[in-house]
């Protein structure tokens, strides 16, 4: 790397641990990051998937570890930092990726189906996010944690989705919580509002349609979804040293999708 660009967004010597990392978004976000120099720490349910992951990454010359978790569990989460910690020192580079997205009927949603998207969108976010600060706090080196959010939580963006939505909005003021208690110890807290994007991670082939505003291509006012790159770069920001004063915030990654 070029030293201004090393500067701004090189990890040499960080660690990074991207929950949902073996696929979709969650995969280029790693990707990104471990080429930029760190080591990663793939958290993700998905064994196979993982382990995939990090042999790409392995060949193209970068050091992964594989953890196998579902985070909907939340007594598996602290054992995974202690993993981390095990595996590379601390963590410094936290970003919360993994997430779902059922469509329910706003009239027929059962109180476990709502419980379980806030257990995965928002809860076990918080709860990773408490492990890492507790890391990064040890190590007194400050950190990044990065959590992916999505324009649904400021917009209404497909429809039977009302509960996704506000998870969503959950993590938006989480990150600014976050942001404002650890701001002092170098820690910065953002978080990125994905439009839609060209995910490839595994689908449901049986799910219905999504209908709405996101869904609709008269709405993509760059005439195109947006990429998974596109997404990973707005991390890399985010994670690096140019980075270190931009905290608290939401960045929408979305094509102008909230302004159109
Ligand atoms: N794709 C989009 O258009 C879009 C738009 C806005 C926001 N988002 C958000 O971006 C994030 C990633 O979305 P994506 O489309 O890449 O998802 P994806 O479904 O393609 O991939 C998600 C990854 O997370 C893993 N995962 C799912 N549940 C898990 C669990 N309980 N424990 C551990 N790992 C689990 C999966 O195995 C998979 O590897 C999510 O938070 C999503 O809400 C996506």
């Amino acid at each position: 790397m070029n030293s201004i660009l090393d500067t701004f967004f090189g990890l040499q010597g960080r660690t990074a641990l991207v929950t949902g990392g073996a696929a979709g978004m969650g995969y280029g976000i790693a990707r990104a990051l471990a080429l930029a120099g760190a080591r990663l720490v793939i958290a993700d349910r998905d064994a196979q998937a993982a382990e995939i992951a990090v042999a790409k990454l392995r060949e193209a010359g970068c050091e992964a570890r594989a953890y196998i978790i579902d985070l909907s569990q939340e007594s598996e989460i602290a054992p995974m930092f202690d993993a981390a910690r095990r595996y590379f020192g601390t963590v410094d580079i936290l970003v919360n990726n993994a997430g779902s997205y059922p469509k329910y009927d706003f009239l027929q949603i059962t109180a476990e189906q709502w419980n379980a998207v806030h257990q995965l969108n928002l809860r076990s976010l918080f709860v990773c996010m408490q492990q890492a600060v507790k890391l990064m706090l040890e190590a007194g080196r400050g950190g990044r944690i990065i959590n992916i959010s999505s324009v649904a939580s400021v917009h209404p963006a497909t429809i039977a989705n009302a509960h996704y939505s506000a998870a969503k909005a959950g993590v938006n003021a989480l990150t600014r919580g976050a942001a404002l208690e650890f701001a002092g110890k170098g820690i910065t807290v953002n978080a990125i509002l994905p439009g839609p994007i060209a995910s490839d991670g595994p689908r449901d082939p049986d799910a219905p349609p999504v209908i709405g505003p996101a869904a609709n291509p008269q709405r993509w006012i760059t005439g195109r979804m947006g990429t998974i790159d596109e997404v990973a770069a707005a991390v890399l920001f985010l994670a690096g040293a140019g980075g270190a004063y931009t905290t608290g915030q939401a960045l929408a990654v979305d094509g102008g999708f909230l302004l159109s």
